[in-house]
């Protein structure tokens, strides 16, 4: 392995020309030409904002922020938009059966394996301009950085822009082999299943095995992000350094009850499915808040059916989603909930269902990749503080096939998953030069 500090040494002294191998001289050139410029490679900040704009457009809301969803036109517009930039960048591109779009280009050291980095472009319904374009923008863009200053890394790297990672990190777990079968029926915010998106994104979810990458098949993933919470503004800090990513399970919980006439059914006679979701849903917040720590329990979607003001409910669905970064303790306070349920139901003639609906699984960052982070971060002058994500994110499914970190930047008002989110132009710039830093420290390993 070249350790580059010594490299660099062997290089400034002239020696590395006698007898060195061809990939040691041929790293030696391109080390060399940036000696002599005086200067590491840097991003183009005007130009990674410029593309951030330009994508913005994909799906934009009239009240400002994005609703482009996963497999929707928005979002099949806005890959056509990044992918040829990632060309632009020297990335011979592809897009794998997940509907993943790859950007790679080969290193010095075919026996070497890829230094991994990106991020998404899909966003909730009704979300922001940052979440997830941040990352994928700033990866093109240091791989263009690289290509323009001929810097020719020692490992091959693979930009990556995930498919459906706000549905459920569907792209990323394909590739990490967390995706199960039935998970592709599942429904997205398109209206399409997961399957018939894949397919839409020009995917093939008959061979959705086939994207998955084996453990040890990359060297490292590193997924600069917006921190889509208010720490790093409070505290007036530049860059955060993601200790570990919170596991998060959803369900689909369907309550049954016994739909009747709104004017003649006497108020003691009801098992109204919305009255026992009302308790669910105050019950799902006292059981979570009823622990310390971070964790964190959200009904976010609800429907009753058949929704009309003059009939009492027959039946409600709505979502249940847990997050720590304890998977135990996910698991006890769903325990906790279903038995709850189980009391609201029976006090109300009602029953409870809880289909899940997917899993993304707690991931530790690595130590080593958390230090380059840091020290590429201190080099450049920047302020750092190490802080776990409440956010789910692709790293979480790349921690299974190799070592992970994450690069937050300022949300400015703590504001995400909202057309209110925002980041300034300088902490994307700081972000993205950060990526670099850390991606030229990983090359070294
Ligand atoms: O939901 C999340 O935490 C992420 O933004 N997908
Ligand atoms: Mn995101
Ligand atoms: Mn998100």
């Amino acid at each position: 392995m070249i350790d580059r500090r010594e490299f660099v040494a062997a290089v400034a002294a002239g020696v590395v020309s006698q007898g060195a191998s061809s990939d040691v001289r041929q790293h030696a050139s391109s080390v060399l030409r940036l000696m002599r410029q005086g200067s590491a490679p840097a991003i183009n900040a005007a130009r990674l904002n410029a593309r951030l704009k330009e994508l913005s457009a994909f799906g934009a809301n009239p009240q400002g922020g994005v609703s482009r969803v996963a497999y929707s036109d928005a979002d099949r517009d806005g890959r056509a938009y990044v992918m040829p930039l990632m060309r632009a960048a020297g990335l011979d591109v592809r897009v794998d059966v997940a509907g993943n779009i790859w950007g790679r280009r080969a290193g010095t050291d075919a026996r070497l394996k890829p230094i991994v980095f990106g991020s998404h472009i899909d966003s909730v319904p009704e979300g922001g301009n940052y979440d997830g374009t941040v990352g994928s923008l700033s990866a093109i863009e240091v791989a263009q950085a690289l290509a323009e200053q001929q810097v020719r890394t020692r490992h091959p790297i693979e930009v990556v822009i995930w498919a459906n990672e706000e549905g459920g990190l569907y792209g990323s777990r394909a590739v990490s082999g967390q995706l199960t079968a039935p998970e592709l029926q599942n429904r997205a915010w398109s209206g399409k299943t997961i399957a018939e998106g894949v397919t839409f994104l020009g995917g093939d979810p008959a061979r959705i095995g086939e994207a998955r990458r084996a453990r040890g098949d990359i060297a490292t993933y590193i997924e600069l992000h917006i921190e889509q919470g208010g720490n790093l503004e409070r505290e007036k800090l530049n860059i955060g350094v993601v200790e570990g990513i919170v596991g998060i399970r959803q369900w689909e919980v369907t309550i049954t009850g016994f739909q009747n006439h709104a004017g003649t059914t006497p108020m003691d006679q009801r098992h109204d499915a919305l009255l026992s979701a009302a308790r669910f849903v105050d019950m799902v917040n006292r059981v979570v808040r009823a622990e310390p720590g971070r964790q964190v329990g959200t009904v976010g979607r609800i429907q009753a059916f058949p929704g009309a003001p003059n009939v009492i409910p027959g039946k409600v669905v709505c979502s249940l989603e847990l997050r720590d970064l304890d998977a135990a303790k996910i698991e006890r306070l769903f325990a906790t909930i279903g038995n709850e349920a189980r009391r609201i139901g029976e006090a109300d003639g009602t029953t409870f269902d809880f289909r899940p609906l997917h899993e993304n699984v707690p991931a530790p960052s690595d130590p080593a990749v958390r230090e380059m982070i840091e020290q590429a971060a201190k080099t450049l002058g920047y302020s750092t503080r190490h802080m776990p994500s409440g956010a789910g994110h692709d790293a979480q499914a790349m921690a299974q096939l190799g070592p992970m970190g994450m690069i937050f930047i300022p949300s400015i008002g703590g504001i995400s998953h909202s057309p209110k989110e925002f980041s300034t132009p300088e902490d994307i710039a700081r972000g993205a030069s950060v990526l670099l830093g850390a991606v030229l420290l990983a090359d070294r390993r």
